[in-house]
């Protein structure tokens, strides 16, 4: 069968489960004109034209059609409604919108998954905790990944760096995204859970990888899909996560350091709100939240770094005006005051970001009816924020698809966060954001003051439409000191 056969088999099987599973949703009586829009084929809708792989940094096709940037096709403009996996919703490729989406939170929109979310997040998940229950989580949250913590973490993060960009260096190829994977998941699992890949010999980061493939990919749970294999590997990861945590258990101890001494110390506090089941459910999203986004971006930012050796260059220099600038250069180790002056390397990973476009949506629902530019978005319909349409537009970027850091000198003071949402924005911005740049940065800081590195092959990507290396990207290690060159 061709895969299209395949997939829309697929869709009908779907289709007739969500039916099962969702009652109808009440025909809710509002006053004004949806967006404009194709609902596409009946219960199909346009699911198999979203889910279609693209190449390009671009915007997605489907979105670029649809809001008419392209010659030729409809255009519906900025916000308009389409049908996914049975769901009818609106999509907003527009800044502003987007931005009044995120400052609304939990007054004209709250957070709303796609079923396959749900089912890969479990049901007592952190996205749709509300109140009390999840403000306490966020701060149990904070209180590890907040700035205090993350000025003691710099040491870590630097040991880690290290050990992994040298193991590199005695290698003959190292495949990038995989290798930087490795090493910010060895990292927050030991922040998270003291898990320590090298001494544990179940892979816990390997069920992940399955995950995260079949993430936001189409829906279809039949053996050999990547959906399946992505249920799949949720389950076992959940697996090991209970039974690290009942070992815990066993063994308490006595000093508050990682995420399960948190969650045991709660657990036995009298009326606490926490249970085991919504613990290891935060446990598996943070873990998830936190090494494949961070990851996926250094990858591309070494790529971009390779592909651009000015650029390089620019950054290169100011990691080396640090080192200069220190007094005892024998055994020195990176400040705080170091991380906050590298200016140029927020740069960097600014423009990565915004290229990189790790959350290809993000997606609410609205929760009373919204006007927008003559439309209405009704009650109850989800709506997607398309972060690329916003950070690719070439009113707002000049030559948006261009990697070029320097574009972000100075748009701090225009207000620039209403164009930039790689980290979500309004209430439910990203958590984890300072930690994945503390991480970032150090290990740019390193690789580019200490290493060489030449592309052997690999580097391309494709977006389905979460970005993916689909040959990975390999490249060849060693010290700046070594010779040969
Ligand atoms: C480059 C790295 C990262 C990117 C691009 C990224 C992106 C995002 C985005 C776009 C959101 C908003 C989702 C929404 O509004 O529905 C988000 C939320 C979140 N992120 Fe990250 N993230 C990154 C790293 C991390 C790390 C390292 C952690 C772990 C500590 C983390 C934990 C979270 C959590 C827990 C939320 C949910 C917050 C909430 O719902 O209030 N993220 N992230
Ligand atoms: C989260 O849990 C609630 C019930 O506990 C469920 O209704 C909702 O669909 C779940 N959402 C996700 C993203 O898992
Ligand atoms: C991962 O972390 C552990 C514990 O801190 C460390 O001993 C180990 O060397 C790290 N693994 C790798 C591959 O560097
Ligand atoms: C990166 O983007 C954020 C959000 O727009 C902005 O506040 C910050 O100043 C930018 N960083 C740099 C170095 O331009």
């Amino acid at each position: 069968m061709s895969p299209i056969v395949v997939s829309l088999v697929g869709v009908v099987i779907i289709i007739s489960i969500t039916h099962l599973l969702f009652t109808r949703k009440k025909t809710s009586t509002y006053h004004g004109k949806l967006p404009p829009g194709s609902m596409g084929l009946p219960f199909l809708g346009e699911t198999r034209q979203y889910f279609t792989p693209y190449s390009s940094f671009d915007i997605p096709p489907f979105v670029k059609q649809r809001r008419g940037l392209l010659i030729d096709i409809v255009r519906y403009g900025s916000i308009f409604k389409t049908s996914l996996v049975g769901t009818p919703l609106i999509i907003s490729a527009d800044a502003e919108l987007n931005h009044i989406i995120f400052q609304q939170e939990g007054q004209a929109f709250e957070s709303w998954y796609p079923t396959t979310f749900t089912q890969i997040f479990g049901p007592e998940n952190l996205s749709t905790l509300k109140d009390i229950m999840y403000k306490y989580l966020k701060n149990m949250v904070l209180s590890l990944f907040g700035p205090e913590s993350l000025k003691k973490m710099i040491f870590e993060v630097e040991d880690e760096v290290l050990t992994h960009l040298n193991q590199w260096c005695n290698k003959d190829t190292v495949e990038l995204k995989d290798a930087t994977a490795k090493m910010i998941f060895n990292l927050t699992a030991k922040k998270l859970i003291s898990h320590d890949a090298e001494s544990s010999s179940e892979n816990l980061r390997e069920n992940f990888d399955e995950i995260i493939k079949g993430l936001i990919s189409f829906p279809l749970n039949i053996p050999g899909t990547a959906y399946h294999k992505c249920l799949q590997g949720r389950k076992k990861a959940m697996k090991m996560l209970r039974k690290l945590l009942q070992e815990r258990k066993m063994k308490p101890r006595k000093l508050n350091e990682d995420f399960f001494d948190y969650v045991l110390e709660e657990l036995s506090k009298e009326g606490t709100l926490l249970t085991e089941g919504i613990a290891l459910d935060l446990m598996f999203v943070l873990l998830f939240a936190s090494f494949e986004t961070t990851s996926t971006t250094l990858t591309l930012a070494i790529k971009f770094l390779t592909d651009n050796p000015l650029v390089l260059q620019k950054l290169t220099e100011e990691h080396e005006i640090i080192l200069k600038s220190r007094e005892n250069v024998l055994d020195s180790r990176l400040s705080w005051k170091d991380y906050r002056s590298m200016t140029y390397t927020f740069m960097v990973i600014n423009e990565t970001l915004r290229l990189a476009n790790i959350a290809p949506v993000i997606s609410r629902k609205a929760i009373k009816d919204v006007s927008f530019k003559g439309y209405t978005i009704p009650a109850g319909w989800p709506v997607m924020v398309c972060p690329p349409a916003v950070h690719l537009d070439s009113s707002i970027y000049e030559n948006p698809l261009e990697f070029n850091p320097s574009r972000w000198e100075g748009r701090e003071v225009h207000g620039a966060t209403k164009h930039f949402m790689a980290f979500g924005g309004g209430m439910r911005f990203c958590i984890g954001a300072d930690f994945s740049k503390v991480q970032m940065a150090v290990f740019l800081h390193y690789l580019v003051t200490k290493y060489r590195w030449k592309p052997i092959k690999g580097g391309n990507t494709i977006r389905t439409p979460g970005l993916q290396f689909p040959d990975g990207f390999h490249a060849c290690f060693a010290t700046k000191s070594s010779s040969t060159n």
